[in-house]
């Protein structure tokens, strides 16, 4: 017989089906599981199409003794014919449990240790252990179906953007420090002692200027590095599919990212509406106390404040009187939460620098309430009144500065609906954020900063509160989010360099420094730049929503731990002197 190493596989193995019976073929792939029987060997084989079960009998001794010798994750050829199962032995949980392999021949191709953790069962080792042997922890089927849904994700969102006239093109990883923040991962230049470049946030000064270049629309699927705090929906490299278009209006800009995602999402199986509903920022801050809802429930904000401006219970009066506000939602109808539930509820906004949960609740006898007995029975119906507080519903409340009640109270929103199940499966709320504020105070810096980025153009009718009230200004900036998560962001860039200068001023970048650090974009726009806008989608979040997976790590070939370490390779790692040496670098306390 021919070396199986060189004959030629027949089909995959998730590929067998009825059609196939009677005819004899070559499949090759991993042993996930072995059950010997004695005379009787069932072998499952497994590649990236699935699994199949091999079938080696008494009669058949050089396949049996062969059989006999294999392991979990061993590599293997085999021949055979593909036969029906009796009926009782089909797995109807196998797409190929109608069939099975009578091997005619079986070959070895590689051995393997034993895997630090088995392939083929849901999985309970640790995610470091997983990490660590990434390359077989990529094996199980939940992750191959992740990757391969990643690619015809990636490829529908290619080929749809190049059928609606965009081109793809590469921008420099060796570049300089983006406008986008301080968090930008150097790398030192042997050349030019002494000098850096910057791997890029975004490619957003690069697309601006193939704008200026005449390329009218421009898409690139392109890794993005950002050296930031992590959570289950960031790395420090992630892939955008990164946008921009000349002479753009929101409408067309907000379609062309519509169907866009309709592709992206039908290609794995998901259908979506659109028109998305659109959400100006400062409404999505009132009713949900975030830029990025899910709007998949209710819970949804109202504000109290009101119902004590007079009232004697100090702390509330206190926090009112600076410029605070007391707001809550209803939580879903019910008996009143315990103590223990109240202080876990206490415990839980903590964490967002909120000191404690009040509460109201109306029930046949009445309201009463976690407030201090100061608090009068007119303050509390009117507090009832304003939430519209019905029959045995709880009115949560916390009291505040309005930045930490908002961001305390949109987690709590969350985490009520969690507890309560009133998040449907199977339901995909996207929604367009828009007007955001164009710059927001800094407090430690003692300055503004851009919300987006210095680019981004303020709204045309706010261009005279640029220079008197730059707080209020509202960018022509927008946010795509889907169920609770940003999965989008962009902005119509600023193509005027008065405008741009203005933006600048407000920021308290001085000219020089401006120059400096994007000379060549305020160059560009001396050379007749159109108007231009587009947008970056986060491809990460979109398939890790697509996939059902609560983790981006889930969707990424070879990600990173939440402390930015690679275990596998252990990066980063320290380098020799030598190289350091070659680099102009020397380690301080070394
Ligand atoms: P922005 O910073 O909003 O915009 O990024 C666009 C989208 O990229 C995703 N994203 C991330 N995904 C995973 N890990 C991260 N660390 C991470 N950071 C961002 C999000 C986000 O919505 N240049 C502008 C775009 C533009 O104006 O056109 C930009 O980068 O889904």
């Amino acid at each position: 017989m021919k070396d199986m190493v060189e004959r030629e596989r027949t089909c995959y193995c998730g590929e067998l089906d009825r059609k196939l019976i009677g005819t004899e073929i070559v499949v090759k792939g991993w042993v996930d599981r072995i059950r010997d029987l004695g005379n009787l060997i069932f072998v499952d084989l497994r590649d990236r199409t699935g699994i199949v079960q091999i079938v080696a009998s008494s009669g058949q001794q050089e396949i049996l003794k062969v059989a006999k010798e294999i392991r979990p994750e061993y590599v293997i050829a085999v021949v055979g014919k593909v036969t029906e199962r009796d009926p009782e032995t089909v797995n109807p949980e196998l797409p190929t449990g109608t069939v099975e392999v009578r091997a005619e021949h079986i070959e070895v191709l590689n051995t393997s240790n034993t895997p630090p953790f088995p392939i083929n069962e849901e999985i309970s080792t640790s995610e470091e252990t997983r990490l660590r042997y990434r390359f077989l922890d990529l094996r199980r089927r939940s992750l191959q179906k992740n990757i391969l849904l990643r690619h015809s994700i990636t490829l529908a969102t290619r080929n749809h953007l190049s059928e609606a006239g965009f081109y793809e093109i590469e921008t420099p990883f060796l570049t300089k420090s983006t406008p986008e923040g301080a968090r930008d991962y150097l790398v030192p230049s042997r050349v030019q002692r002494g000098h850096f470049y910057a791997l890029p946030q975004s490619p957003q000064l690069f697309k601006q200027l193939l704008m200026v270049s005449g390329f009218d629309r421009y898409f690139q699927i392109v890794r993005c590095f950002r050296d930031e705090d992590l959570r289950a929906d960031r790395q420090p490299e992630f892939t955008q599919v990164d946008i921009e278009l000349s002479f753009p209006t929101f409408d067309t800009l907000f379609s062309i990212v519509e169907s866009l995602l309709r592709t992206m999402f039908t290609a794995a199986d998901i259908q979506i509406e659109t028109p998305f509903p659109r959400l100006a920022y400062a409404d999505s801050i009132n009713r949900f106390g975030t830029d990025r809802p899910d709007t998949r429930f209710g819970l949804e904000l109202c504000d109290v404040t009101k119902a004590f401006t007079e009232t004697s219970f100090q702390v509330f009066r206190q926090i009112i009187e600076e410029d605070g506000c007391v707001k809550g939602f209803l939580a879903p109808a019910g008996p009143r939460y315990s103590r223990k539930e109240i202080d876990d509820l206490g415990e839980f906004v903590q964490q967002y620098g909120a000191p404690a949960v009040s509460w109201i609740h109306s029930d046949a006898d009445g309201l009463r309430s976690s407030l201090p007995k100061v608090v009068s029975e007119s303050e509390l119906s009117r507090a009832a009144e304003l939430a519209e507080l019905g029959q045995d519903q709880t009115l949560l409340m916390l009291a505040g500065k309005p930045k930490v009640v908002h961001d305390a109270l949109a987690a709590l929103r969350v985490h009520i609906a969690r507890r309560h199940a009133l998040i449907p499966e199977g339901q995909w709320n996207f929604l367009w954020i828009h007007d955001f504020p164009l710059l927001e105070w800094d407090e430690e810096e003692d300055r503004f900063t851009a919300l987006h980025h210095p680019f981004t153009s303020p709204r045309d009718e706010d261009a005279e509160l640029l220079v008197t009230d730059p707080g209020r200004v509202k960018a022509k900036a927008y946010d795509v989010v889907l169920n609770g998560i940003e999965i989008g962001g962009g902005s119509i860039r600023i193509h005027r360099e008065e405008i741009q200068k203005q933006v600048f001023d407000a920021l308290r970048i001085p000219e020089h420094e401006a120059k400096e650090r994007f000379g060549f974009l305020l160059e560009a726009l001396h050379f007749g730049a159109p108007p231009h806008g587009g947008i970056a989608l986060g491809l990460d979040r979109i398939v890790m929503l697509a996939a059902g997976e609560r983790s981006i790590r889930e969707v990424i070939a070879f990600p990173k731990t939440a402390r930015g370490l690679d275990l596998m390779c252990a990066a980063p790692s320290t380098v020799s002197e030598r190289q350091l040496r070659d680099l102009h670098i020397q380690l301080k306390g070394h």
